[in-house]
C-alpha cells in the first residue's frame, strides 16, 4: 500500500514532463471542495427572428403540411424537450432593438407586416409573437428571456411589455392580454435591456448607456410575487472598459452583465477547412476562459458577492454560409470541430459557474452554431446538439473544482491544452466529469485521483468521428452520434485512466461515495455563539481579525445584537452546527448591508457590498457531526437585517435553529 502511494505521488509529480511525450494528463478531483451550483440556464440557448431560425425552423403556422403544435413543428418541439434547455433568448440579437412587441400579439391577420432591416430586409408577417414564444417555451419546458428593445423603442414602450406578461392588474395592458385569449400573467423573470448597444443596438458610448440602464429599469416593475432578473449589455469580447463602466455605473439596476463572443472563421463554410481551421476554431474558443476571468475580475471591484451573473447571451461559432443560401441568414453546417467547440465552452461555463448564472449557444436552429438544422419538413440533429444532450447531466449540480495538467496539441509552432475537462455532483451523489479531447490526431489518457470519493461503477459516452469536418446530413443523420464509451479504467476506488480517442467528447458517470473529511470533536458544546461587535463605516465586511471589538458576547443564534449603534457598525459571529446527516446543505444569509458565511473555514456564501436585503446562497457537501461556522456582518446608513438560512437533507429551507448552534462551553 505504502510502495503503491509513493508510486502514485511520482506519477502526478512527474506529470507535466511525461505528458509533453506521451499525451498523458493529469487531473485531481475533490468531491468536498463544492461550493457551487451548475445554473440550469448555462444550458440556454438562443433564437433570433433571423433567416430561418424562427420562421421554417421553429414556426410553420397551424395551416402547415408539417405536423406542428399550435403552429409549432412537432419534431422540433421534441427534439429540443429532451435536451432539457434551461432558457431561450429571443426576438434577438440586433433585431431586438428594431422590433416592436405590439406588431405580434392579437389576431394574426392582423398584426402588421414590417421589414426585418438587421437581417436580409425580409418581409416579416409578425405571425411569431409573444404569446407563441411563451407557448413555445412551455412546450420545449425552458423559461423565455425577452431582450427589450433600448435602441429605437421607448421606456414606456418596454415598461408596458412587462405589464402586458406579468400584470395581474386592473390595467389596459392587463386588458389587451385577457382579450387575445391570455387572461392569466406569464410572469416573465428575465429581461434584456438592450442588445450590442455598444454597435448595432444603437452604437452608444458606455456612459450614455449606463444613463439609459437606470433609466429603463426604474420603469420595469415587479408584478405579483415575480422578481423581474435584468440583463444590461456587457462587452463585445474584450472591450473591459465597456465591462467596468457600466458596473460602476448602472450595477445597481440590473442582476446580469452579458458577454457576446464568437469564434469566427468566415471565409470559408462549415465544412471545408484544413488543420488549421481547426486548430484556430478551437484556441479562439479557450479564449473564452480569459474573457470570463477578466471580466470575472472588473465585476469582482464592485459586486465581490457575486450578486451580478455573467450570462454570456451569445456565442459560438460562425462561419461563411452554406453556399447557395442568403447571406443574411446565416445557416451554416455544423461538424465535429463545433461539437468539440461547444464541449470547450461548457467546460469553461461550468468551471466558472460562481459568476456565469446564465449562457445562451447562438443560434438555436437553422442559425450559425445550430441544434437543429431544417429544411421544408425534414430535420436533423447536428453534433452540437449531441454535445448539449450528453453535457445536460450538469444542470442544477454542484460543480466540481478540477486540478487539471493537460499535455499539449502542438500545431505549426503554436499549441493549446489538449484535454479540457468540468466535473459534478448530482442530487442522486452521482459524479459526472465531462471531458473534451481538442487534438485531431492523438488519443489522450487522463489520469484522475479522487480526493473525498470512492468510484465503483463508471458509465460514459462518446462523440467522435474520423474526420475533423464529419457532420449529420438530412440524408445521413448518423454520422456523429454518441456512442457507448468503455475507455476507462478503475484501477482502485479513487485512480481512474480514461483514453479519449482523437477528437472527442466523453461525458462519464461515476456511482460512488462521497466522503467528507471527518467531523470535529467540541469538549463542551453548550447552545449558542460567541459575538464580537465592532464600530466603524465600512462599504465592504472589513477585516475583523485586525480590529478591536467594543464588546464581546453570547448570543442565541445570527440575529443581530438588541444593543447596537443603529449604523456603522459590524459583528462576527463564531461557533458550531451540528449536522443531523452527511450530505448536500445549502446555506442562505439575506443582509443589509453585507454579510458572508463561512463553514470550517472555508468561504461559502459571500453577500458582500453595501445593499438592501439580498440573499445570497452557496452549498457545502458536510458530514454528519460538528462544524465550525462564522457569520460576517456590517451595516452602513438606512435599514438593516441579518437572516441566515439552511436547507439539508431532511431539512426545508428554514432559518438556521438556535438548538443547531453551538460554542464551547468552560
Ligand atoms: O447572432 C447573430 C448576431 O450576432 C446577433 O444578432 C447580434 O447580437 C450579434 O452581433
Amino acid at each position: 500500500m505504502k510502495n503503491l502511494l509513493v508510486l502514485l505521488v511520482m506519477i502526478f509529480a512527474m506529470a507535466p514532463v511525461l505528458s509533453a511525450q506521451t499525451n498523458e494528463s493529469t487531473a485531481v478531483l475533490d468531491a468536498a471542495k463544492i461550493r457551487y451550483k451548475i445554473d440550469r440556464n448555462i444550458y440556454g440557448q438562443f433564437s433570433e427572428d433571423l433567416g430561418h431560425g424562427i420562421y421554417g425552423g421553429i414556426w410553420v403556422g397551424t395551416k402547415s403540411k408539417i405536423p406542428n403544435i399550435d403552429g409549432m413543428r412537432k419534431d422540433v418541439v421534441d427534439a429540443l424537450r429532451k435536451l432539457d434547455v434551461g432558457v431561450l433568448r429571443w426576438p434577438g440579437g440586433c433585431f431586438a432593438d428594431e422590433y416592436h412587441w405590439k406588431d405580434g400579439i392579437g389576431p394574426s391577420a392582423l398584426r402588421p407586416k414590417t421589414t426585418n432591416t438587421s437581417w436580409g430586409g425580409v418581409t416579416d408577417d409578425n405571425a411569431f409573437g409573444t404569446a407563441e414564444f411563451l407557448q413555445f417555451c412551455k412546450l420545449i419546458g425552458c423559461q423565455p428571456y425577452f431582450t427589450g428593445n433600448l435602441g429605437s423603442g421607448s421606456v414606456r414602450e418596454l415598461a408596458q411589455w412587462v405589464e402586458y406578461c406579468n400584470s395581474d392588474g386592473i390595467n389596459s395592458m392587463s386588458e389587451l392580454r385577457a382579450k387575445y385569449g391570455h387572461p392569466k400573467p406569464w410572469d416573465v423573470k428575465y429581461w434584456g435591456l438592450g442588445n450590442e448597444s455598444w454597435g448595432c443596438g444603437g452604437n452608444m458610448t458606455a456612459e450614455y448607456y449606463s444613463d439609459l440602464v437606470r433609466r429603463y429599469s426604474t420603469f420595469m416593475k415587479d408584478y405579483g410575487k415575480n422578481r423581474l432578473f435584468k440583463i444590461a449589455v456587457g462587452p463585445g469580447g474584450n472591450d473591459y472598459s465597456w465591462t467596468n463602466t457600466v458596473m460602476k455605473d448602472a450595477r445597481q439596476s440590473f442582476d446580469g452583465l452579458s458577454l457576446h463572443y464568437y469564434s469566427f472563421a468566415n471565409e470559408k463554410p462549415a465544412t471545408d477547412f484544413t488543420q488549421k481551421g481547426w486548430f484556430d476554431i478551437l484556441k479562439s474558443t479557450l479564449y473564452m476562459n480569459t474573457l470570463i476571468d477578466k471580466n470575472d475580475s472588473i465585476m469582482n471591484i464592485y459586486d465581490p458577492g457575486k450578486r451580478i451573473a455573467l450570462v454570456v447571451d451569445e456565442y459560438g461559432t460562425w462561419y461563411a454560409v452554406q453556399p447557395g443560401t442568403n447571406p443574411a441568414f446565416l445557416y451554416q453546417q455544423n461538424t465535429m470541430r463545433d461539437a468539440v467547440a461547444a464541449a470547450c465552452n461548457l467546460n469553461i461555463f461550468n468551471n466558472h459557474c460562481d459568476r456565469v448564472r446564465m449562457a445562451c449557444i447562438a443560434q438555436m436552429v437553422n442559425v450559425l452554431q445550430s441544434m437543429i438544422l431544417t429544411d421544408g419538413p425534414k430535420m436533423v440533429l447536428t453534433p452540437t446538439y449531441w454535445v448539449f444532450d450528453m453535457y445536460k447531466v450538469n444542470e442544477n449540480a454542484m460543480m466540481i473544482p478540477i486540478e487539471l495538467n493537460s499535455a499539449q496539441y502542438v500545431f505549426d509552432g503554436d499549441s493549446i491544452p489538449a484535454v479540457n475537462a468540468s466535473a459534478s455532483l448530482d442530487s442522486t451523489g452521482t459524479v459526472h466529469v465531462s471531458l473534451c479531447n481538442v487534438d485531431p490526431n492523438s488519443p489522450e489518457v487522463v489520469s484522475f485521483r479522487f480526493d473525498s470519493f470512492k468510484g465503483d461503477k463508471i458509465s460514459g459516452k462518446v462523440l467522435t468521428a474520423d474526420k475533423m469536418n464529419a457532420h449529420n446530413t438530412f440524408d445521413n443523420p448518423n454520422e456523429v452520434v454518441p456512442k457507448d464509451f468503455t475507455g476507462y479504467k478503475l484501477e482502485n476506488d479513487s485512480v481512474m485512466t480514461v483514453t479519449m480517442p482523437p477528437m472527442s467528447v466523453v461525458v462519464l458517470a461515476l456511482k460512488g461515495t462521497v466522503e467528507p473529511p471527518p467531523p470535529l470533536k467540541v469538549e463542551n458544546p453548550v447552545e449558542g455563539l460567541n459575538y464580537q461587535y465592532y464600530q466603524g463605516t465600512w462599504q465592504q465586511l472589513p477585516n475583523f481579525a485586525r480590529l478591536s471589538p467594543e464588546r464581546k458576547g453570547t448570543i442565541e443564534d445570527f440575529t443581530i445584537p438588541k444593543e447596537n449603534s443603529g449604523q456603522d457598525f459590524g459583528v462576527q459571529y463564531e461557533g458550531y452546527i451540528k449536522l443531523p446527516k452527511t450530505g448536500l446543505y445549502t446555506f442562505s444569509i439575506g443582509s443589509d448591508d453585507g454579510s458572508s458565511l463561512y463553514i470550517d473555514g472555508q468561504l461559502v456564501v459571500s453577500n458582500d457590498g453595501q445593499h438592501a436585503v439580498v440573499f445570497q446562497t452557496g452549498t457545502d457537501y458536510l458530514g454528519a457531526g460538528f462544524h465550525k461556522i462564522k457569520v460576517e456582518y456590517f451595516q452602513a446608513g438606512g435599514g438593516m437585517d441579518l437572516k441566515a438560512e439552511i436547507e439539508g437533507p431532511g431539512l426545508k429551507r428554514e432559518k438556521i435553529p438556535s438548538s443547531m448552534l453551538f460554542r464551547e462551553g468552560k
